[in-house]
């Protein structure tokens, strides 16, 4: 489908990607080769990508926008397609809701998913709603076993109907439950073990929660399985009345930039990308900010050791 021979590589990281970390036997890493760096695709940046090649490495889109018949934003899509691999993220799957998985949403997914052929598709773990109301939010769960039980029935079901693994998204949290029994980062762990899905670690997330919560957010990092470990996401936030808020309406933040590089030294070379949602600046504007991102993982690649399998160590200043 790609014109440049760009398009996404579909093998699993084990047989060809030098630069992530050896695992223990034990841990068979089925990920996808890690694609380098990305830019979620918004409207406003349509023409600039038709126009002449970015210096973007893929393309994230939000899933709802394009599951369409026909129109101007799917015809945009599939030429830029053409010239960009391309993930599938969306935000309506509501995994952790109690009621049925609706068949109609997940089997318009699938029929992108066969026109795009995307590397993968993304969802975020959690509730959206409620006795057939969205409530347009990403609500988290309890941390439980019932939870995990039920989760990983649904992701289970997800798979089968989209015939291949999903990736699962730790979403920003504002509340939290009296009835959980684990942290998050166990939480996920467990699902996406049982599950035997990938993972989206949005590091901004880990960090507006750690702050919402009071933990330490390299526990987060250091206790999900970095097998599993498909993407990154990275983000800007708003503070408001002493909560830090993911409003993705901002640049990404150096306490941000820094736990990126904490995951890196973790997990090795992931699938980088920067989600900008509001306020959305001119594309050069967001390919500086990534260029900054690659410069981060540049920068730890080059400081590593054979030590990776140990835990990450407190975040340094970033690189500039
Ligand atoms: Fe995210």
């Amino acid at each position: 489908m790609a014109r440049q021979g760009h398009a996404a590589t579909l093998a699993p990281t084990g047989d060809h990607n030098m630069s992530t970390p050896s695992l223990p036997a034990a841990q068979v890493d089925r990920r996808i080769q890690p694609l380098g760096f990305g830019l979620g695709l918004r409207p406003a940046h349509y023409a600039e990508f038709l126009s002449a090649p970015q210096d973007v490495d893929w393309l994230e889109i939000i899933s709802e926008n394009y599951m369409v018949q026909g129109g101007k934003p799917l015809a945009m899509l599939d030429a830029i397609r053409c010239d960009y691999p391309v993930v599938m993220h969306g935000v309506s799957m509501s995994i952790g809701s109690i009621e049925p998985l609706n068949r109609q949403y997940l089997d318009a997914l699938r029929a992108l998913a066969r026109r795009i052929e995307p590397a993968w598709i993304s969802d975020h773990l959690c509730w959206t709603g409620v006795h057939g109301v969205n409530l347009h939010d990403l609500y988290p769960l309890p941390y439980t076993e019932e939870a995990i039980r039920h989760v990983v029935t649904r992701i289970r079901q997800v798979q089968d109907i989209l015939e291949r693994r999903l990736v699962i998204e730790n979403v920003s949290s504002y509340l939290s439950y009296a009835d959980s029994s684990m942290s998050e980062w166990a939480f996920l762990t467990a699902i996406a073990e049982e599950a035997d899905c990938h993972l989206l670690l949005d590091v901004n997330n880990i960090y507006v929660s750690s702050v919402n919560h009071g933990f330490d957010p390299l526990d987060f990092i250091n206790g999900v399985p970095a097998h599993r470990v498909q993407q990154i996401h990275l983000a800007g936030h708003s503070n408001v009345d002493g909560f830090i808020i993911d409003t993705h309406d901002a640049p990404i933040i150096d306490p941000v930039f820094d736990l990126y590089a904490a995951a890196w030294r973790r997990l090795g070379a992931v699938s980088s990308m920067i989600e900008r949602d509001d306020n959305i600046p001119p594309l050069e504007t967001l390919l500086t900010e990534l260029a900054h991102v690659r410069g981060i993982a540049a920068a730890c690649k080059h400081e590593r050791t054979n030590a990776h399998a140990e835990p990450a160590q407190a975040p340094t200043p970033c690189p500039t």
